[in-house]
């Protein structure tokens, strides 16, 4: 049989050019259904992307550090191909300040504070930004696999110091901040992933927890931390929130008329049990095809229906 032209590329960062070993299983399982896909970098200055139909965005998780030139490529490739999700849908999800917009539209997201470079917060500012007891975090806006991300003790005063350092550092090279309770039901009860294919539920992961203390760039050898995934079951109320969530999206992003090909929703409990949005994930998602039975297959038939 003679390999079929590959019409569809699936994007991913130099680090890993050959897919997270998530995705590899992509690749054979559209190559049965008779799509051949090529594993392109998604920043290779020699990549012609009007040579492919679509793009389907994975493991390009090294913009972290320069958004605009990711989002800049996105509308490229959009020029000439159809991207997977669509350059729109990532220009707003890319950083999560659009958990403002879902909170404003009635949805429960984990409290946050936000503070913006432009304001040139002082430590003082920031220290009292924190709150008073428990354990806290402070992360950027935009950012993946837990990178610059750390967690305080509101009562310790040299946990604090750390935690203003560490905002201001941020604040200091123009990224927006986000501060949030820890939310400790974490420890015990992990993250929750549910996956959407085509807006209907698909499976779900829990995730263990990370973040063990304060933000130390040395850990940062890798694109990500190292994530405990097991398979689980989503309760009914995380399905429930999860999915208003998914159904919210077509009225939130102009241009967004029917559901998007892949979304994760990340839960976790608050400190009643509830369910809150930790974060959605509409970019680069590793989707955990490995972790659930059908995942792959479902996931597939979805794509390959996109392809005509
Ligand atoms: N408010 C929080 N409460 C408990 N855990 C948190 C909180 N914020 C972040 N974390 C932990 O840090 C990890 C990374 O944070 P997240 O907001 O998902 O950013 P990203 O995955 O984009 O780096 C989460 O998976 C979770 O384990
Ligand atoms: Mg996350």
């Amino acid at each position: 049989m003679n390999e079929p032209t590959a019409r569809l590329a699936l994007a991913t960062c130099a680090e890993l050019p050959d897919l997270d070993a998530d995705d590899q299983p992509l690749v054979a399982a559209l190559r049965e259904r008779g799509v051949g896909a090529d594993v392109v970098v998604w920043d290779d200055p020699t990549i012609d992307w009007g040579t492919y139909q679509h793009v389907l965005i994975r493991s390009t998780w090294d913009y972290t550090q320069r958004p605009t030139q990711f989002t800049d490529w996105t509308h490229r490739v959009e020029r000439s191909s159809t991207l997977l999700n669509p350059a729109s849908v990532v220009g707003w999800n890319i950083d999560k300040t659009y958990l403002r917009d879902l909170e404003t539209a009635g949805l429960p997201i984990v409290p946050t504070i936000w503070l913006d470079p432009e304001r040139n917060f002082d430590s003082r500012a920031i220290h009292t930004r924190f709150p008073a007891f428990g354990d806290f975090v402070v992360k950027p806006t935009v950012s993946a696999g837990s990178r610059d991300t750390g967690r305080y003790q509101a009562d310790v005063t040299t946990s604090r110091s750390l935690a203003i350092m560490h905002a201001k550092n941020l604040l200091g090279v123009g990224r927006r901040v986000m501060i949030q309770r820890y939310l400790k039901q974490v420890d015990t009860a992990g993250e929750t992933a549910l996956v959407f294919v085509d807006g209907a539920f698909s499976h779900s992961v829990r995730k263990g927890p990370l973040l063990e203390g304060p933000y130390r760039p040395d850990d940062e050898t890798g694109l990500y931390l190292r994530e405990d995934m097991s398979p689980r079951d989503a309760t009914d109320e995380e399905l429930e929130v999860a999915q208003r969530i998914v159904d919210a999206l077509p009225g939130l992003l102009p241009g967004v008329d029917k559901p998007l090909l892949y979304a994760r929703v990340d839960l976790i409990p608050d400190d009643e049990g509830h369910p809150v949005l930790l974060e959605l994930e509409l970019t680069e998602p590793s989707l955990f095809f490995a972790h659930a039975d059908g995942a792959l297959e479902r996931f597939v038939d979805a794509l390959v229906a996109r392809l005509v």
